[in-house]
């Protein structure tokens, strides 16, 4: 995919694709121009959201001024500092993970540590109590233990009833914290307040499950990225290890290398120029952030992994107002995680010859990366 970046960046920047009707964005400054003009380039009725009952009325699916309304809000409650106020809990959580797999001298990285880390950040973040983690872990997208829907008509089905289900869980989770408040996400989710007005209980629930569908996969393939890279450029380890300072630059560049979240869409509200092109109205566009991340006018020898690459303007979290809101947590629990990882497991290798399953959505998902190492 690099290299088809690469030859569309330098041959077609911006892109009509008859066959899917999809226009395309790939160079760095024509994705900065659609992320930071929500006027013609709209996140109402895209596809991804569209279709989907509850992430429509959140705010990665809404446009000013909504959007301002619903981000101020849920900016109330996602501070920095109940951010940073997780990072004991966080580093506990990582231990336990963490102490599971230590004296085996292997792991599946994505199965043992990326996938169950989030999640369970997530949870406690939001309030979720501890015994209800199994619940949590099928709605996450658990790999294990689901059963495969046979057909479209069943996965629909399927989704629809875990949709009901999710939506009355945190409605009465919500409705408990009405009644006796707590130190978590939901408690001040369901107070807070501008000019009088409160989110409604359909824009409370919506969040908490958009909370869990954007916070989960994304930080998992970080980790799961990071330990990729750890491996792929073994050098990267020792260099960590004694000089653990270049932990914040290396996560940087693990975002910027390989992003977990690919491109995102946007839908035009009116005829906009665009690189040179005219892109109608009401068309669907796919704004490629992993071609930006490694267009040579921004980042000099773009394919290079540069530890220590500054300045490192990577549009992995998005740009303008729907920048993401969980990058900070995201950042702290790879910072909390990693050097954990690097000070307990000494020769971490990816054990030869068993591939690295990948499956290329939305979001770039690793799905199995198996180590070993010792402890
Ligand atoms: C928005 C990526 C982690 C919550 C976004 C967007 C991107 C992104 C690209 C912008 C979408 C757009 O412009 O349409 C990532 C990546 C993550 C990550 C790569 C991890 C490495 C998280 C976490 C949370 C979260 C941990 C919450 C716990 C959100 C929310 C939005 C968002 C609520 C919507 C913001 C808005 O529309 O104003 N994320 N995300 N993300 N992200 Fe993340």
């Amino acid at each position: 995919a690099f290299n088809w970046f690469t030859a569309m960046r330098s041959s077609q920047p911006v892109y009509y694709d008859e066959q899917s009707h999809i226009w395309h964005v790939f160079g760095y400054e024509d994705v900065k121009q659609a992320l930071t003009d929500p006027t013609h380039f709209s996140s109402e009725d895209v596809p991804g959201f569209s279709e989907d009952t509850f992430l429509q009325g959140t705010v990665v699916a809404k446009d000013p001024p909504a959007h301002r309304k619903l981000r101020n809000l849920v900016n109330q409650a996602f501070t920095p500092r109940a951010v940073n106020h997780l990072s004991d809990r966080v580093t506990q959580i990582a231990q336990e993970l963490l102490d599971e797999v230590l004296p085996t001298g292997k792991m599946d990285v994505a199965k043992d540590i990326a996938f169950p880390f989030p999640a369970k950040v997530i949870a406690e973040l939001l309030g979720v109590p501890a015994e209800d983690w199994d619940i949590f872990r099928r709605w996450a997208g658990g790999e294990d233990g689901n059963t495969r829907p046979e057909s479209p008509e069943q996965a629909m089905q399927m989704r629809h009833t875990m949709e009901q289900q999710m939506y009355a869980y945190f409605a009465r989770l919500l409705e408990e914290r009405r009644r006796s408040p707590r130190e978590d996400l939901i408690s001040s989710l369901s107070v807070a307040e501008i000019d009088g007005e409160r989110l409604s209980e359909n824009e409370l629930v919506s969040f908490c499950i958009l909370l869990l569908a954007a916070g989960q996969e994304t930080t998992k393939n970080l980790i799961a990225n990071a330990m990729y890279c750890f491996t792929e450029y073994p050098e990267l380890q020792e260099r960590l290890r004694q000089d653990p300072a270049l932990m914040s630059t290396t996560i940087e560049e693990v975002l910027r290398f390989l992003p977990p979240v690919w491109f995102t869409f946007r839908r035009t509200a009116s005829d906009v120029e665009l690189g040179g092109k005219t892109i109608p109205a009401n068309s669907i566009v796919l704004v490629w952030n992993a071609s930006a991340n490694r267009d040579p006018e921004q980042f000099p020898e773009p394919d290079r992994f540069d530890m220590q690459r500054e300045p490192n303007r990577h549009f992995t979290f998005g740009h303008g107002i729907h920048f993401c809101i969980g990058a900070p947590l995201a950042r702290l629990e790879a910072r909390i995680l990693l050097p954990m990882m690097l000070e307990q497991l000494k020769d971490i290798k990816r054990v030869p010859d068993v591939p690295i399953k990948v499956n290329a959505g939305i979001v770039y998902v690793i799905q199995s990366l198996p180590i070993t190492f010792q402890a």
